[in-house]
């Protein structure tokens, strides 16, 4: 499988033209949802059907003041995720500006099934531009959390403003059976464990679970991996890791080995 994006068209090459961190990690998606390498292939293909939402997307974002796209690395893997494992609730913290939950969005409007859970207490920018010491992941003034979703796209989506620690277990419960599930919010080893430890409970057999910026998290996901016996996977060299929650549940006796797997850039 080739990871190096070169070759695409329509909403592949067009995200990659705005981001060239946006290049997708198909052996990524592929360890993590167990699909083959034309399944995966295929539903990266699918995302040309948006080429006019990420067209959008990045006219939001520049209309906005952000000049650059994938907040989160690998955005067109987190579509391709949430199309081959059509979950029936994803689940996700940490929105700003919307680019993951687009994402998951087009997927789950992609397969006609399933509901989006988001929560997120936003930061805000200070001053009509962007400054030095600001976090781009501020709300630029007027705008608000997912403000580059498109309209077309909200309808599968529960977005609720607040911080995780007293949302996330409300959501966790409305979701019900959770098949994908993102961390990319308060990026704490004990936040993260808080978040995992309250998933846990709601995981579907086969659910992909991943958490950004795991440089700043310890070993809160390698912890809870090893819970689960689970492999951890690397999403090329970056720090966003996922690993899929064994069919057969989690290991009867003692721990498995736990091993981080990496994929190609
Ligand atoms: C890295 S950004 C999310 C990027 C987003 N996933 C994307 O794809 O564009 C992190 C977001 O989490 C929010 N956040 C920080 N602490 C939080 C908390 N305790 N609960 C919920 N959201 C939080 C931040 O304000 C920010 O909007």
């Amino acid at each position: 499988m080739s990871s190096s994006g070169a070759g695409h068209s329509g909403a592949i090459a067009l995200a990659q033209r705005h981001d060239r961190r946006a290049h997708p990690h198909p052996e990524w998606v592929a360890a993590l949802t167990g699909a083959s390498g034309p399944e995966v292939a295929r539903a990266l293909r699918d995302i040309d059907r948006h080429v006019a939402e990420e067209t959008e997307i990045h006219q939001r974002l520049h209309d906005g003041g952000r000049s650059f796209y994938a907040q989160i690395r690998s955005p067109l893997d987190l579509y391709a995720i949430a199309r081959l494992a059509r979950p029936d609730a994803v689940v996700e913290t940490g929105v700003s500006s919307g680019i993951s939950s687009a994402h998951f969005l087009m997927a789950l409007q992609d397969s006609r099934r399933g509901r989006l859970f988001s929560i997120d207490l936003p930061t805000r920018q200070r001053g009509p531009k962007l400054g030095a010491r600001e976090s781009p992941v501020s709300l630029p003034p007027g705008r608000s959390t997912g403000w580059a979703v498109p309209d077309r796209l909200r309808r599968r989506w529960d977005l609720r403003i607040g911080p995780s620690q007293t949302l996330l277990p409300g959501a966790a419960t409305d979701a019900g059976t959770i098949g994908v599930f993102l961390h990319d919010s308060l990026h704490t080893p004990r936040h993260l464990a808080f978040e995992l430890a309250t998933i846990a409970p709601r995981l579907a057999p086969g659910a992909v679970v991943m958490a950004d910026n795991t440089t700043w998290t310890g070993r809160a996901f390698d912890r809870f991996a090893e819970s689960l016996g689970a492999p951890v996977v690397r999403c090329g060299r970056s720090d966003l890791v996922g690993l899929r929650v064994p069919t057969d549940g989690p290991p009867a006796t003692g721990r498995r080995r736990t091993g981080r797997l990496r994929t190609t850039r």
